[in-house]
């Protein structure tokens, strides 16, 4: 967070480059490996292979073994079968796996499973309008929560729209399989509701006689709900904080957080140092920015997350999470900042307590107000050019429309549709270096959403260069996607 009040450098800020920072390319020479083992260039042991010519050794100077005693030529062949028979087992062992492997899950290396053995799509391909599984399997099953109230809304390749679905006999097993199929684990599933039908002219509702069917085979069309209501649908317990952020608190300038505030807050240190921010959106997933896991920094070994700890002091303490793999936006644009986004998956799931838990991924339909107040939160520098702060900081700041954000004299065009921009124009209050990556959330239905993730901006505080996040709206569907095919 930078509160700076003197007029600031004008310094291009697009990434996070610590000025300690080992450049990434000497990283394995910077730690202090053992030294590399070079095999011997004459080989240590030499078999002695009897022939005509060779000389017995006196017993003196060579004592016969009772291990070379019983090594007869009989044993060693007995030993050479034995090894070879192993060899051979192992080996079919392994063909066996792989050929089970193969035949029953082929679909490694993040792609989603069409249903029909074998068969795998890439997380794009799935609900993107097109078949691309032999039955469709790719289009059938595609559900989104639509709006702050999170409507479920099923996807009808016949109809090309999304129809929301009536509460009509619907059960918590139905809202398991819909969450389930966007990507969230049963165990986390939170609770369906019925919520009064606003004019939708179109409808899906289950077919009650269909038996132990598949629940998007059980839906039909229809004009109308008996119930007059659709289903809402909340897959996670997310966005709640146990202290609320009141007045006494509440940041204006920045100032310190306090413990169970921003409960999906974490500390990404590379090598041992804070250098990014995230934002916890399930116990395995946590979304921070492209742009921290670029280039030599893709590598989730090196990587440690501290969730629920307010001092950069503390964390070394702490035992890290760690992290089993990072998965960056296809489409990020390292110049640009064009979808600056990526997700991190834990090795081990979190558990979530008063410190500790998911903010809510923000649903297609969710409305801003053009100047809806946020609240940014992080360990960056304090003033461009600054260390990372040791407290978690945290500042409010209004969202500024694209068009005020893309004049003249401000970013000049430089917000795509993937970034949105929070701050002041005249400056003071921002994110910093050392804050990427981290959320911009709002309130909105007394629940806390993520709006984005700290991405870019021009020097820290500036007058007319307010911070720019990535549109977390805009991320939903890949974040989802990608949840499903690496769970
Ligand atoms: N790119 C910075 C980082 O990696 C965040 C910069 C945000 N800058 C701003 N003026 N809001 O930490």
């Amino acid at each position: 967070m930078a509160f700076d009040q003197r007029p600031p450098p004008y310094y291009e800020n697009y990434a996070y480059q610590p000025e300690n920072m080992v450049p990434p390319s000497h990283i394995s020479g910077y730690y202090n490996h053992p030294p590399p083992y070079y095999p011997p260039s004459v080989p240590r042991y030499v078999q002695r292979v009897p022939t005509e010519q060779s000389t017995p050794v006196p017993a003196i100077t060579q004592p016969v073994s009772s291990s070379t005693k019983i090594c007869t030529p009989r044993i060693r062949k007995t030993l050479c079968l034995i090894l070879f028979i192993t060899i051979i087992l192992l080996g079919a062992a392994i063909a066996g796996v792989l050929i089970w492997f193969y035949a029953t899950d082929s679909c490694s290396g993040s792609k989603i499973h069409c249903g029909t053995a074998g068969v795998c799509v890439t997380p794009s391909q799935w609900c993107d309008g097109v078949n691309d599984c032999p039955n469709g399997e790719d289009e059938n099953r595609c559900v989104r929560l639509y709006g702050p109230q999170r409507i479920l809304q099923v996807y009808s390749s016949e109809n090309k729209g999304w129809y929301p679905v009536c509460h009509d006999d619907w059960n918590d097993d139905h809202g398991i399989t819909a969450c389930a199929d966007m990507g969230y684990k049963k165990n986390l599933y939170y609770k369906s509701q019925g919520i009064r039908v606003t004019g939708s002219p179109s409808f899906l509702r289950l077919n009650k006689s269909a038996g132990n069917i598949d629940l998007y085979k059980k839906l039909y069309n229809s004009y109308w709900c008996p119930s007059r209501s659709v289903v809402s649908l909340q897959c996670i317990n997310c966005g709640v904080s146990r202290k609320r952020v009141n007045a006494r608190n509440r940041i204006v300038g920045g100032s310190a957080a306090t413990l169970g505030e921003w409960p999906w807050q974490v500390s990404l240190h590379f090598h041992n140092s804070h250098l990014c921010g995230g934002s916890i959106i399930t116990p395995e997933w946590i979304v921070t920015a492209a742009h921290c896991v670029d280039g030599s920094y893709s590598d989730s070994y090196h990587w440690k997350v501290y969730a629920g700890i307010l001092t950069q002091k503390e964390m070394f303490s702490f035992k890290a999470l760690r992290i089993a793999k990072i998965i960056s936006h296809p489409n990020y644009d390292t110049t640009t900042k064009n979808n600056d986004v990526a997700l991190m998956k834990l090795q081990s799931p979190l558990h979530f307590n008063e410190w500790t838990g998911p903010v809510c991924l923000p649903n297609p339909g969710m409305m801003f107000e053009p100047e809806q107040k946020c609240w940014i939160t992080g360990w960056g520098a304090q003033r461009f050019g600054g260390n990372t702060s040791n407290n978690l900081n945290a500042a409010d700041v209004p969202l500024i429309e694209p068009s005020t954000c893309n004049n003249m004299y401000v970013y000049q065009g430089k917000v795509l549709p993937t970034m949105i921009c929070a701050g002041y124009l005249k400056g003071k209050v921002d994110s910093c270096q050392g804050d990427s990556g981290g959320p911009l959330v709002t309130v909105k239905n007394t629940l806390w959403w993520l709006v984005g993730d700290t991405s870019w901006g021009s020097g820290c505080a500036a007058q007319n260069r307010p911070g720019v996040y990535g549109n977390m709206t805009q991320f939903t569907d890949w974040i989802y996607r990608n949840m499903q095919a690496n769970q």
